[in-house]
């Protein structure tokens, strides 16, 4: 099949990002049975996996593979610290009880993991302490950072610990995702012939904006950011990070803004003036439902009422048939996420109000997130 498309990230010294998209496929069986206005496969060439050879990649899939197994058995079993479906923060996105938060997993795994198999990586021990905020999520999106800050001091990054986050399901997985929003993003401003033109992108629950501000540094674009989150750290690093990688749009933030409260919403729109463009809820998606006590489908039409007209929405979604699920969820211990298929979300969307031929889906190689597009 033909190589229909290359990306170029070459943001950072550190290495050149050389995502190519290939093949792009239409999946008519897809489109039939969900209703979809389009579906594609995408397949992507991850540079950060060739960083080390296909046998190391294989050895430590495998390890990831055994210990989802095991892990699985032990979450049927009830052996993990806290179950789904258990609340943690309330609808107005307060924790419910901090010193529950990190108390959730399978414990016995996850100290084999961090302990014998990480052997006892200071790293990466901090890094877990980090789950579930955005910068934990930075280290999976550029694997090759060498400090993590931890308790207020530097820690310098061991090499297994950079190999692992580069290797992984879920690094894959985030590089993928974040790759998926720049293909989008830039088929929009081709298709709409606004490259040179002002444009407004709002991201919801945007953390440290790392996938945004990358993606518009290597799409040679300047737009006006309006980043939302409650991470008051992670906002601040949106800054450095612009400034690191030469960005040079304007970036206006809101830290008071709870996105799955309604009235902060309409009070978010009301300070706007004038609506987005581009909205991406990037990594937010998976936590709405039972396990935060956030209707889905509520939050995925308040967001899509900030979009302007012609303007198109983002939104990534952890697939229930994802490869290594109790891995990630147990032993590495994101918590709270909701995984969904893809009726899951057909149904939310439709229950949002948002009519399918407005509606595409994107599933990249890689099957652990979808991303939906939907125009307006
Ligand atoms: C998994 S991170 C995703 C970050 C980024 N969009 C990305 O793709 O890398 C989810 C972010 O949503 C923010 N968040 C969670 N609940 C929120 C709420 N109720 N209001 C505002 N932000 C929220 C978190 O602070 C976190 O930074």
């Amino acid at each position: 099949m033909d190589t229909l498309r290359v990306d170029k990230f070459d943001y950072s010294p550190r290495i050149n990002e050389d995502f190519i998209i290939s093949p792009v496929v239409s999946s008519e069986t897809l489109i039939d049975n969900y209703g979809f206005s389009l579906v594609k496969r995408l397949k992507f060439d991850d540079p950060y996996l060739r960083l080390y050879s296909q046998e190391e990649l294989n050895q430590l899939r495998l390890i990831e593979t055994k210990l989802s197994f095991q892990s699985e058995i032990r979450r049927s079993r009830g052996e993990w610290s806290r179950k789904p479906h258990t609340v943690y923060v309330d609808g107005d996105g307060n924790y419910v009880s901090k010193s529950e938060k990190h108390d959730w997993g399978d414990p016995i795994l996850s100290d084999i993991f961090f302990n014998n198999i990480l052997q006892e990586s200071v790293s990466a021990r901090s890094w877990k302490k980090m789950i579930p905020s955005a910068s934990a999520l930075s280290y999976f999106s550029d694997p090759t950072q060498s400090n993590i800050v931890s308790d207020k001091r530097s820690i310098m990054v061991d090499a297994l610990t950079k190999k692992w986050w580069a290797e992984c399901t879920d690094g894959e997985a985030i590089r993928n995702r974040n790759a998926t929003l720049n293909y989008l993003v830039e088929d929009y401003i081709i298709n709409h012939g606004i490259k040179d033109q002002p444009l407004k992108w709002m991201s919801l629950g945007c953390g440290t904006a790392l996938p945004v501000i990358k993606s518009a540094v290597n799409l040679g674009i300047e737009p006006s950011l309006i980043l939302v989150d409650k991470d008051i750290d992670a906002l601040e690093q949106t800054e450095i990070l612009a400034n690191r990688l030469a960005f040079n749009g304007d970036i206006v933030k809101f830290s008071d803004i709870n996105i799955f409260n309604e009235n902060d919403m309409n009070r978010l729109s009301e300070k706007l003036d004038a609506k987005p463009k581009i909205i991406d809820l990037m990594g937010i998606f998976e936590y709405t439902g039972d396990n935060i006590r956030v209707n889905p489908a509520k939050f995925l039409r308040n967001s899509y009422n900030l979009l302007d007209t012609d303007g198109i929405m983002i939104f990534g979604q952890m697939l229930d048939t994802r490869p290594n699920l109790d891995f990630a969820l147990g032993v590495v211990g994101w918590p709270f996420i909701h995984v969904r298929s893809i009726n899951d979300l057909k149904k939310i969307i439709l229950d949002a109000g948002i009519d399918l031929s407005k509606v595409e889906l994107f599933l990249p190689s890689d099957n652990v997130y979808s991303v939906i597009k939907i125009r307006k």
